[in-house]
């Protein structure tokens, strides 16, 4: 059996402690009520999930605000909700009290799907940008991050993942390509304000308590003026901004980051490595020990789904070192990255940390990055695996069948 003794160590986040260095990434999958709230086939999930073992689960995206979000039966996060999340934390510590649970708070922003909700953006960028934000629109959003990091405390969780990844509102704010005129546009201590204000709010909110703040965001997203690149017009990587924001996430006393890439409805072989660009897994890595490099609080990775049990389609590499499990020790050990985040491995199996840690490994039903979830996703059904569960595969034969 492999030495897993990195995997399988715990680890000091801000004033908590994560018992193993896997962290289930938020992974949204749009089952929720008609008012936002989880509904069985949620608590089915995170209950597994919470059985499942991982140090870190982070639940998927809870978008802020109902007139405006990407997902149809999105889950919410309002005042209205705090009843229903309560339970879903309750369910899942019922389980298992171990792993650290953590919100992942959201606005869609541009990413609003107009059937069913209002598109808002923050600067003009081809034909379809809905409503323009104004500044004090701006600022009402940031106070109901506040708030919604208060209900996550108020309800039990035991952080919150503060979203700026795969281009929502928070992640537009944050590019070059964002040339607004006003206090959130042009320079980049204007596109990171929002940012930086509302953090601030949020650790004064929570202030005193040992809640967690982390921050997602996407390093690079591979579009003109995308963050990640020098200029408006620019394509090329150049980590310089992101690495900043990196150290003005630890200088604001954030407790994490998350390093993803991407915007999965333009980029998604960045967000999600395929067989399509399978190397994608070698710059995640790339990317996560950048930013390990420039701060010195826990520095989480992504994009580590693809790798399984090495039956991918990276070339060149000895067959033994290709899987999840060399990579994700490996990486840990040589100091480039503190923890490793699993998204679509999560879904296929989620019970995929218990049984690495107990040398269960034949077990595990691995991802094979077909893109089933996705297409759940995309086309605005409930969200699972469609190899593994017969429910989505169910789900999925419907869909193609229109
Ligand atoms: C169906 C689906 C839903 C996702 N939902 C979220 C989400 O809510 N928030 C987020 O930050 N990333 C989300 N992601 C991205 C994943 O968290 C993860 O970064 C991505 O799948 C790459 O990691 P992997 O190779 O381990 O799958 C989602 C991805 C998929 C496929
Ligand atoms: S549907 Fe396909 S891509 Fe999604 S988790 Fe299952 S095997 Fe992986």
């Amino acid at each position: 059996m492999m030495n897993l003794e990195m995997l399988s160590s715990s680890i000091r986040i801000g004033k908590k402690i994560a018992s193993n260095r896997i962290v289930i990434q938020p992974m949204e999958c749009n089952d929720g009520d008609p008012s936002g709230n989880p509904t069985e086939l949620t608590v089915r999930r995170y209950r597994r999930l919470a059985e499942g073992g991982a140090g870190i689960i982070i639940v998927e995206s809870l978008t802020l605000s109902y007139e405006s979000r990407a997902r149809k039966n999105q889950l919410k996060i309002a005042e209205e909700n705090a009843e229903a999340l309560e339970k879903l934390v309750k369910e899942m510590r019922e389980v298992n009290p171990n792993p650290l649970i953590l919100f992942q708070i959201n606005h869609s922003g541009r990413l609003s799907n107009p059937a069913f909700s209002r598109m808002v953006s923050l600067y003009p960028a081809g034909d379809l940008n809905g409503h323009l934000l104004t500044e004090e629109e701006i600022e009402e959003i940031g106070e109901r991050f506040v708030k919604a990091s208060i209900i996550a405390k108020q309800v039990g969780a035991d952080g919150i993942d503060f979203k700026h990844c795969h281009g929502y509102l928070c992640g537009e704010m944050l590019r070059p390509a964002n040339r607004r005129e006003d206090r959130f546009g042009g320079s980049f201590e204007n596109r990171t304000r929002f940012f930086k204000e509302t953090a601030e709010k949020i650790r004064r909110a929570v202030r005193r308590d040992p809640f967690l703040i982390g921050v997602r965001f996407s390093i690079y997203e591979g579009i003109p003026g995308g963050f990640g690149t020098s200029g408006p017009e620019e394509v090329m990587e150049d980590l310089s901004e992101p690495l900043r924001f990196a150290k003005m996430i630890e200088e604001l006393g954030m407790d994490y980051v998350n390093v993803s890439a991407g915007i999965p409805a333009i980029t998604p072989e960045f967000v999600r490595p395929t067989k399509n660009y399978p190397e994608g897994v070698y710059r995640h890595f790339g990317w996560a020990k950048a930013v390990k490099q420039s701060v010195e609080i826990p520095v989480i990775g992504s994009g580590y789904s693809y790798l399984r049990d090495g039956k991918n389609d990276l070339k060149g590499a000895d067959p033994s070192k290709k899987s999840f499990l060399y990579w994700a020790e490996k990486n840990l050990r040589d100091g480039n990255v503190d923890l490793v985040g699993i998204g679509r491995q999560s879904l296929a199996d989620p019970l995929f940390a218990k049984k690495v840690l107990s040398g269960d490994t034949d077990r595990i039903t691995f991802c094979i990055a077909c893109g089933g979830c996705s297409i759940l996703l995309k086309s605005q059904r409930e969200v699972g695996c469609t190899v593994y569960d017969p429910y989505y595969k169910e789900v999925l034969q419907k869909v193609r069948r229109g």
